[in-house]
């Protein structure tokens, strides 16, 4: 019986949402997950979070990092996606800067000073509400990819309604999505939304896909998930990445034949090939300790009632970063793309 009611209790509860920024950490071409070991890895990454982040990482990267670029100090994982490069008519291209989101602004936290970086949010069953699910937070050691680089179709991206492109014309313009690169210049660049799954098969910390282990219910755009499967029992935090592509620089460079100028890093101009990787990285039961709870967004933070989870400034989040391994230039006007040869 004592059982029974601890699940009915865990179930009515909570509520929780998380969502925050992190600067960058480090640019550059290494993949522990798919990867592992290969300096350089086959394309360039963008990466947040903990400074644990190198080519072998594994374990519990909660207990091996000092510092996270993270508004939350608990959170020692890392979180990455390909770059975005513009192709000039000429040949060249030029790795796309990033911004931070305009919705991150608060008191403590102010938005504009965040560099670069991600927005990155742990939901429930949806914004509102777990469905009456209790949610489970990743163990140490987790991790997983969502979409794929050989995705080349609009027909095989159109499984994963989690993987879309906002044209922004504001900086704070949402809810308009495609499942490719956005055909025309976007006034305030191009936000790229990345919904991993959140059902867990609840044993394997990972898989040789890296993506067996999970299943997605997500409908996208943060809606209400549908439920999990009997295979992967386990709901987890819905995890969602945001990055905001500041294109304005190439806003007069856009190619004479009116062709979409932006690739990702791994050659992809469509931007069906979208990815993103996680390695879970949390110390002790924080992440739990959030879901478990009431607070939203950045008020798990705050003193006081609400906060239950340890924040830094911007300053401090900006201060952490990763030496980089593979020394190479990314960000200059380029011939090639870093480890894409032109085929002959
Ligand atoms: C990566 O970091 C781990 C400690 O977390 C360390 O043991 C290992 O040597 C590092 N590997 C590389 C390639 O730097
Ligand atoms: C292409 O144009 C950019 C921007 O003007 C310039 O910096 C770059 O050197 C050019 N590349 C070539 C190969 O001319
Ligand atoms: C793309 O979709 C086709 C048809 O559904 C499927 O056979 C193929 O395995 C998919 N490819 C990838 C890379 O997902
Ligand atoms: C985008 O980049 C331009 C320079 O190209 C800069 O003036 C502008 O402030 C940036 N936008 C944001 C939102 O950071």
């Amino acid at each position: 019986m004592k059982a029974v009611y601890f699940l009915i209790l865990q179930a009515g509860l909570s509520w929780a949402g998380l969502r925050f920024g992190c600067s960058s950490v480090s640019i550059q071409r290494l993949d522990p997950v798919v990867e592992p070991g290969q300096i350089p890895s086959a394309h360039v990454h963008q990466i947040v979070g903990g400074n644990a982040f190198n080519a072998t990482m594994q374990g519990d990267i909660g207990e091996k990092g000092t510092c996270t670029t993270c508004a939350y100090t608990e959170d020692f994982s890392n979180y990455w996606t390909a770059v975005m490069y513009f192709r000039h008519e000429n040949g060249s291209y030029k790795r796309v800067p990033q911004y931070p989101n305009a919705q991150l602004g608060y008191e403590g936290q102010d938005a504009p000073d965040i560099k670069g970086g991600m927005t990155i949010y742990y939901t429930q069953k949806d914004f509102t509400g777990n469905g009456e699910q209790h949610i489970t937070a990743f163990k140490p050691g987790f991790r997983m990819t969502v979409g794929s680089p050989t995705t080349t179709s609009i027909a095989n991206s159109s499984v994963h309604p989690g993987l879309r492109y906002t044209c922004l014309e504001t900086i704070l313009t949402r809810g308009y999505e495609t499942p490719d690169f956005p055909n025309r210049p976007c006034p305030a660049g191009i936000m790229a939304i990345h919904h991993f799954p959140a059902c867990w098969d609840g044993v394997n910390l990972d898989s040789p896909d890296h993506q067996s282990h999970m299943y997605s219910t997500t409908r996208g755009a943060f809606q209400e998930a549908g439920p999990c499967p009997a295979s992967h029992p386990v709901r987890v935090p819905q995890l969602a990445y945001e990055t905001m592509w500041n294109t304005t620089a190439f806003k007069d460079m856009w190619p004479k034949d009116g062709s979409q100028p932006f690739v990702w890093s791994f050659m992809d101009g469509k931007g069906y090939g979208t990815h993103a990787d996680y390695m879970f990285g949390w110390q002790g039961d924080s992440l739990q300790r959030a879901m478990d709870s009431e607070c939203m967004f950045h008020m798990c933070g705050s003193p006081g009632m609400q906060g239950i989870l340890k924040t830094q400034t911007v300053a401090d989040m900006n201060k952490c970063a990763v030496k980089s391994t593979v020394i190479e230039d990314t960000d200059g006007w380029l011939s090639e793309l870093p480890g894409q040869t032109m085929p002959m």
